[in-house]
This record gives structure tokens, sequence and C-alpha cells, in this order.
């Protein structure tokens, strides 16, 4: 296994031209401007997974975009790791605020990746990520290094709420059957505090309609006898936070599962640095829930966000107009033991009751999925823990995300094992933003340790 550093410095400049000719694919599941883009990726992954050495690829069709797998089983009595990863990538919208072109991938310095990183969408979350797990793949086949099954499981969809993937992983048990399931789409805290996730945030995603009027009116001949529905839609969504920022939708909090003092100053001892944290973001002060901290806001605590809000006239210059309706899309993030549904219903229930006269009110759910945490006394956990000490040389930390990955719990679920969540990226590597990227360090550093994942798994299970 030592040669794995070796094998590295030789295929390196192959891995990164491998993985730039993925990332110039605008894989780009939300719009179908690139079905033809989504499908040409799923076949160019299907074509990587076949050069890194699996015995069997297929391409599975599903109403949706297709699901990528493939096997190597060496040996029915070994352990069997199943690789999860997504090939779609989010809109790279808006475009005028990437310093060059999303899917023409460019290596260039930043201050955190001092040996340059690679710009394009899809770099971190999840190209590169993925990538890494086909090019440890490649080295332990081709020396000689593979110590147990490995099945890849690719979803095109997951930017888009997985929702063919649910239905594919019920119908293929058998197929999918593994002992540990692996993922690297998450972050870590830092190149040199390195860390495994070890809890996801659920998530309920809706859209909220409010109409007024059956028709645009003039601001001036009907304002002030007519309810706005920009200005009751703005002021139900200011009234879903109190002055602490708490959450005002009754029974919201009932099943937040409360973590112990123990806990939570275990939490507290991840390094952070609120300086930094605000410097990064040009932020002069963080804000939230009153009683916990960034750290405790952004993983352990649930969240209600506008994503998007509009309405009325947003042209140039003014137009004096009461709109006949008013949008927004709203994220509310969960933790353990909420359920997605069961809060998505609260939400309707709420949003509809607060609604005054005068207008009505809609609330249409879109996706969601529940959290998912991860003891850390797994044989899963233990292997993936000692293959970061092998590599970074430090034990990695145990931390919770406030990302979501809903397929997570339902893997839980139907094929009945745990996910180890391996992610290699960094918060600031800008994903789903502008300027997305992946550190070069990073990418190689996640082709050295998956290997060692594969060796430490194996030798713990056959114990
Ligand atoms: N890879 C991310 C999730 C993630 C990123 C988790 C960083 C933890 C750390 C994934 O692709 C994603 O974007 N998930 C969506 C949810 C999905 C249903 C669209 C999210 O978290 O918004
Ligand atoms: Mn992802
Ligand atoms: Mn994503």
């Amino acid at each position: 296994m030592d040669s794995i550093k070796n094998y590295i410095s030789e295929h390196k400049d192959r891995f990164l031209n491998e993985l730039i000719d993925l990332l110039k694919m605008p894989s780009v599941s939300a719009d179908t401007a690139y079905s033809q883009d989504v499908i040409e990726t799923a076949n160019a992954v299907k074509e990587a997974l076949e050069k890194a050495g699996c015995d069997i690829t297929e391409i599975c069709e599903t109403d949706g975009y297709p699901i990528i797998y493939g096997e190597k089983i060496i040996n029915e009595k070994l352990p069997t790791v199943l690789v999860y990863g997504h090939y779609d990538v989010q809109p790279a919208d808006p475009i005028n605020l990437w310093a060059s072109p999303p899917f023409e991938p460019v290596i260039k310095k930043t201050e955190l990746h001092p040996e340059g990183a690679i710009f394009a969408r899809g770099a971190c979350d999840d190209k590169g990520q993925m990538y890494m797990h086909v090019k440890a793949l490649e080295y332990m086949v081709k020396t000689d290094n593979l110590p147990c099954n490995v099945k890849f499981m690719i979803e095109g969809e997951e930017e888009v709420g997985s929702n063919n993937l649910g239905i594919f992983v019920a119908n293929n048990k058998e197929k999918l059957a593994n002992d540990i399931i692996l993922i690297s789409d998450t972050g870590m805290i830092a190149n040199d505090v390195p860390s495994i996730t070890t809890g996801l945030r659920g998530l309920s995603y809706v859209e909220v309609e409010v109409t007024g009027p059956n028709r645009d009116l003039h601001s001036g001949l009907y304002g002030g006898a007519v309810a706005n529905p920009i200005n009751v839609l703005t002021k139900m969504i200011a009234s879903l936070h109190d002055e602490n920022n708490h959450i005002t939708i009754p029974g919201f909090y009932d099943k937040v599962e409360e973590l112990s003092t123990e806990e939570r100053d275990e939490m507290g001892k991840a390094p952070f640095n609120l300086e930094n944290y605000q410097k990064a973001l040009d932020i002069d002060a963080v804000y939230g829930e009153e009683g916990y901290t960034t750290n405790e806001r952004n993983s352990i605590r649930p969240t209600l966000d506008v994503n998007g809000i509009w309405g009325g006239y947003t042209g140039e210059g003014a137009k004096t107009v009461i709109a006949s309706k008013a949008y927004a899309k709203i994220s509310m993030r969960l933790v353990p033991n909420q359920d997605w549904q069961e809060i998505t219903d609260l939400f309707k229930t709420h949003f509809e009751s607060i609604a005054p006269k005068g207008v009505t009110v809609e609330v249409k759910p879109h996706h969601g999925g529940q959290g998912y945490v991860t003891p850390i006394n797994t044989l899963g956990y233990q292997a993936a823990s000692k293959a970061y000490e092998t590599t970074f040389g430090k034990k990695p930390i145990p931390q919770r995300s406030g990302g979501s990955i809903p397929i997570v719990s339902l893997f839980e679920k139907e094929l009945n094992s745990k996910t180890i969540l391996m992610g290699f990226g960094l918060d600031s590597d800008a994903i789903h933003s502008p300027n997305e990227h992946f550190g070069v360090w990073n990418y190689l550093k996640g082709i050295e340790t998956i290997p060692y994942f594969y060796k430490y798994f194996t030798e713990m299970t056959n114990k």
C-alpha cells in the first residue's frame, strides 16, 4: 500500500487532466437545456469505471437521468464497500460572477490552496470528490492492492432531490448489498485539521405563493385599499422567526434532539476562528439563534431560510404597481429526529393559518429528506479515522455538517448499512457558488487516503 504515493506522483498529471475533461461537461441536472450533456457525462463515468478496473459497469435507466453502476467482486467472502457519488452539478449562474467560465476548468493558486485549485462547476461538488474514488480504485486494481469487493453507484440527480435513486435502491437491494457505504461529498475543517463528517441535516424545501387581486393594479389607484401580496408575504415570512431567532412554527422544535453539555463541549473543541470566518464573508457580525455558537447554529440546530423571493416589477426604472402574486422558495434544514414530511405539514398548516384576509396562500412542497448521524464507535468510522491518521499524520475530528445528502438515511433504511462520509473539500471551496474550486492537494490527498480505508476496513472486519 506504500506504493500509493509513488503511483500518484507518477500519474498526477493524467489524474488532473481526466478530471478536467469531466468538468468540461456541463451536467446541470436542474436545467433541461443540458439534458444531452448530463447523459454524455453519465457515459463518461461508466467508461471511467470500466478503465479503472470494474468488471461490470452498467447504465441503469430511470425515469430521470441514469444511475451508473460498477463492481469488482474479488471474493464473496470478503467485505464489500459501496461507493456513492453524483455526476450532476448545480447550475452555474450567476455566470457573470465567475472569474473564468464554469465549464472551462483552470488551475489557480489561492491563499488556502497554495498548490493550486481547479476552478469549475462541480470541481468539489461532486465530480472531483467522486473521481478520487475512481482513481483510488485504479490504483488498487492496477497494483494488486484491492483488499475487498467494491461497488459503485454514481447518480445524476442529487442536486435535484435524488427522486429516482430512492426507487432504484428499493428495487435493487440484492445488487447493492454491502458492508459499508463510502461517500466523498462533504468537507473537512482545514487541510491541516482533518475531520470526518458524522452528521448531515435533513431538509424540507417548499415554495409559497400569495395571491391578492386578480390582476396587477395601479399602486396609486388601489394602493392602501387592497392587500399587497408582496407586503403580506414579507410580513408572513418575517413572523417565522422571533426576536431570538427561534422559529415560530408551532411544534417545529418538538422532536429536536438536544445535545448534552458534554457533547456541546466536545464540539466546541474543534478549531474555529470567528474573526477569520467573518472576514472571509465580508460581514461585521454573525447572526443566528440565541444561545448557540456559530458551529452549533450551522450543524445541530434547525433553520428556516428564504432561498428566493420574487414578484412585481423588477426591471429597469420604476413601475407603480401592486402585483397580483408574490412568491418565495423556503428551505428548512432539519436535525436528527425531525421528520421532514411532518415538518413540511407543520409549515403548511402554520403558513396558511397566518395569511390575512384579502389574500390566498398556497404552499407547494418540493422535496426533502431526513438528517443523519453516525456513531464513531463503528468499524467503518474507526477504519476511516485510521486512514486519515496514516495520510494526514493526525487523528481526524468528528464533525457534524450543516449540509444535506437526503439519500443517506434512505441507504440505512433500505440497505441496512452505515455510511462513512470522507469529505476532502473545504467550506471555502464555494460549492453551489460562482468560482467553485477543489484543491489539487485535496484531490490527491483523497486518492491517497481512500485505499487505506479499504485496507483497514477489510482488516478490522476480518478480525
Ligand atoms: N454535497 C452537497 C451536500 C453537502 C455539502 C453536505 C457539504 C455537507 C457538506 C450536496 O450535493 C447538496 O448540495 N445537497 C443539497 C440537498 C439536495 C437535496 C439538493 C443541499 O445540501 O442543499
Ligand atoms: Mn454533492
Ligand atoms: Mn450540491
